[in-house]
Parts: C-alpha cells; sequence; structure tokens
C-alpha cells in the first residue's frame, strides 16, 4: 500500500507534464539496465530536500553518494538558480551518473565528482546531503558542519532501517553508522536536529535533518 499511495501522491504532487519527468525516469530505467542498485531517494523526499533548498534559497548544494545521479537531477531540476555539487566514490556508478546528467541536459549545473570526500576541501555549502557508505555518515557530517553556512541544512538519509536503529547490540555497520551519527548530532553543539521516520515505496526508513546554529 505505501507504493500504491506514494504513486498516487506523486502523479498529483510532481504531475507527469512536469519538465523533470522524463529525466528522472530515464535516470531510473538507465541506472538499472547499467546494473546500479536500486537504492536512489525516493522521488518525495527528493522533492522535499529541493523544496527546502529553495526555501532557503541555497546557492550551493553538496551530495555525499551520487549513485546514479537521480538525487542531483532533483535538487537541479527543481532550482534553475541551484549548482549542485555531487561526489561519488565508485568510478562506475559515476560513469552512469555523468551520462544521465548530460541526457537531462543538467552537466553545467551539477558538478559530478568521482573520488573521496573525506579530508576534501570545498566551498561552503547552503545544503548537504549525506547518502553514502553508511558506516561513514558521521565522519561525512562532521566534515559537512565545517564546509557549511551559518544556519544551513544537513540530511542524513537511512537512519531508521525498519525501526532497526533502536537496537544498540545490532552491529551492521549500517544499524551502528546511523545511531552513531544521531547520537553524535544529537550532542553537537554547531547544530539543532530532528530525525523524522517515512514510509513509502522505499519501505520504513527516515532521515536526519540538522540545521547548522
Ligand atoms: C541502502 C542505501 C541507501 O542509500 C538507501 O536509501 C537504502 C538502502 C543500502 O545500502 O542498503
Ligand atoms: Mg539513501
Amino acid at each position: 500500500r505505501w507504493t500504491t499511495v506514494d504513486t498516487y501522491l506523486l502523479s498529483h504532487s510532481n504531475p507527469p507534464s512536469q519538465p523533470n519527468t522524463g529525466a528522472l525516469q530515464h535516470t531510473l530505467t538507465a541506472s538499472a539496465s547499467a546494473g546500479l542498485p536500486d537504492l536512489a531517494v525516493s522521488p518525495h523526499q527528493a522533492k522535499f530536500m529541493a523544496l527546502v533548498c529553495r526555501m532557503m534559497n541555497v546557492s550551493h548544494a553538496l551530495e555525499v553518494g551520487t549513485l546514479g545521479g537521480y538525487g542531483a537531477i532533483w535538487l537541479a531540476s527543481c532550482n534553475p538558480q541551484l549548482q549542485v555539487t555531487t561526489v561519488e566514490h565508485d568510478a562506475y556508478y559515476a560513469s552512469v551518473a555523468r551520462s544521465n546528467l548530460e541526457h537531462a541536459g543538467l552537466s553545467s549545473q551539477i558538478d559530478g565528482h568521482h573520488g573521496e570526500v573525506l579530508g576534501g576541501t570545498r566551498p561552503r555549502f547552503g545544503f548537504v546531503f549525506i547518502d553514502a557508505d553508511k558506516e561513514n555518515s558521521w565522519n561525512y557530517f562532521d566534515l559537512a558542519a565545517g564546509m557549511t553556512k551559518p544556519r544551513a541544512a544537513i540530511c542524513v538519509d537511512n537512519v531508521v532501517r525498519d525501526g532497526r536503529v533502536i537496537d544498540a547490540t545490532n552491529s551492521h555497520p549500517h544499524i551502528q553508522g546511523g545511531r552513531l551519527v544521531i547520537e553524535n548530532a544529537g550532542k553537537d553543539p554547531r547544530v539543532d536536529s530532528a530525525v523524522i521516520q517515512t514510509v513509502g515505496e522505499k519501505g520504513y526508513d527516515g532521515f536526519l535533518w540538522s540545521v547548522l546554529k
């Protein structure tokens, strides 16, 4: 039912007449054909983040974990003035994303990087989306907090994981990574945070939302 409801909601909140529909659908199809895992952010979450960027008048966003470029295409296509920098560790994923960005006509608005994020230096961003290797979510968060402007927002994906987040004895790095970023962000004097549980076509999960003071 979550998937059926998501489909209904999307058909109205982002109807097929929207100019980005073709590029987004192509990105999903081409990414699946190329063998990428089906782990892209949900359309609702991506559009929500894009609208937050618009509300906050963000000029430069950073995404950690490009996969096939689906999330970056949402952010850019909803915000023509927004420059998106997106970083992908996997060379093959980065090459698929590059082709998807070109197909979407967004190569000049989205700066796709292949390589390491840890230790990099970047401009000061207004929004950061962390959606990469979950065991490093806190490391990315810590770095992002130092690269963002005052009052910038940082969103961390996949921190609830079917509710397994509350199981301190679960040693899976995805669960421990989520707990670490939630607990450290909560103690971090640089930010104020909320965690939102979500259901939909991607199942039951949730995201951490932090705002720099
Ligand atoms: C996984 C990663 C994601 O970014 C996501 O949104 C869902 C699942 C995963 O690695 O299992
Ligand atoms: Mg994710």
